[in-house]
């Protein structure tokens, strides 16, 4: 289902928390949204599951206007990071329940139930109560009992967060693969910026009840809108230069571009430094800190920026070393300094 929101305004009483803010998501989509806590993303789930009133603006589900629709019209799940399983039913209750508000007869919603248990391989728990299983597992009755409902549009705020890394990978995988089965459009809330970038067909990037950026993962790493976006997917480098006459300069680096002339920052991701061939940017290893499967190897170049580089477990860096590394700028990305 192909959501669209317009110009939409939203908040709690007289705070207004969205503000103006558009945004496309199309049929079969996966998005995440990303920003500081306290941006709006929770709100902005809510508006488009009709928890919280829009107070401007509007949003519609293939082209229908459902801004002023009832929460159980929207065919719209929201998944909650709290899942609120209900205590005294079984599992298996538990995921017939939205089938049941719907009128499904007992005996079809328990069959349904124990199909959706099966995809989210929980096949056999239907008759345990919430409190007999795992969080993982918990987390995965809450996401059957979602996708009861049939959505359309499964919006999923943070559920992931309280599982450990390897759960949390069977979640992701889980997902990804439902949705491709019930042809949903999933919206999905999280703090895990490498989350995003890697289950996502575009990454929302919102500021203060705003969106900020709006594109593929890769564009939203690389080519940051604002600093402010950039900072967003931290180690960042910056190289203050200067651009005169279309050519920027710093030290060592020279390129030619369509800025105006100004004093700029050329931005950089530590991926853009080359340490396996020579090059012309000298750098000094300053710290190594051993990971487990990498090392991560702070090199000080001598223009006084710190580049903190992951490295195969195996390198043999040490503090002190010295080199002349390259540099890969690609398309560079240039933030007028104005400070
Ligand atoms: N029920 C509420 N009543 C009043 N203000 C609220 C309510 N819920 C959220 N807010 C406020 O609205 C703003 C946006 O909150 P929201 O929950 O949408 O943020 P968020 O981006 O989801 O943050 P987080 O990443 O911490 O979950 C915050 O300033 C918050 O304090
Ligand atoms: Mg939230």
């Amino acid at each position: 289902m192909k959501l669209v929101i317009e110009n939409l305004n939203a908040g709690y009483d007289a705070d207004v928390v969205l503000q103006d803010l558009s945004l496309s998501v199309e049929a079969g989509e996966f998005l995440s949204l990303l920003g500081p806590s306290g941006c709006g993303k929770s709100t902005l789930l809510k508006t488009i599951a009709g928890i919280v009133p829009a107070a401007k603006g509007s949003v519609f589900l293939d082209g229908q206007d459902i801004t002023h629709l009832p929460i159980h019209k929207r065919g719209t799940t929201v998944l909650f990071q709290d899942i609120r399983l209900f205590p005294h039913r079984s599992v298996v209750e538990n995921v017939a329940f939205p089938l049941k508000m719907q009128g499904v007869p007992k005996g079809e919603r328990l069959h349904r139930a124990e199909e959706l248990l099966e995809k989210v391989q929980l096949a056999g728990y239907g008759n345990r109560r919430p409190s007999e299983l795992s969080g993982g597992q918990q987390q995965r009755v809450a996401l059957a009992r979602a996708l009861a409902a049939k959505p359309k549009l499964l919006l999923l705020d943070e559920p992931f967060s309280a599982l450990d890394e390897n759960l949390r990978e069977d979640m992701r995988t889980l997902v990804l693969q439902l949705k491709e089965e019930f042809h949903m459009t999933v919206i999905l809330v999280t703090h895990d910026r490498e989350e995003a970038l890697s289950m996502s067909d575009r990454v929302a990037l919102m500021f203060e009840g705003s969106l900020i950026q709006c594109s593929t993962p890769r564009q939203v790493y690389s080519h940051p809108a604002s600093r402010q976006a950039a900072d967003y997917f931290g180690n960042c480098v910056y190289i203050p230069g200067k651009v005169e006459g279309g050519r920027f300069t710093a030290s060592g680096i020279c390129f030619e571009t369509d800025a105006a002339d100004g004093s700029y920052d050329l931005m950089l991701r530590p991926g853009c430094l080359d340490t396996e061939t020579e090059g012309e940017y000298p750098v000094q290893v300053e710290r190594v800190s051993f990971r487990g499967s990498d090392l991560q190897v702070s090199f000080r170049a001598s223009d006084g920026t710190l580049w903190k580089k992951t490295c195969p477990a195996g390198a043999d860096w040490r503090p002190g070393d010295r080199m002349k590394a390259g540099l890969q700028i690609g398309e560079p990305v240039l933030f007028l300094r104005n400070y």
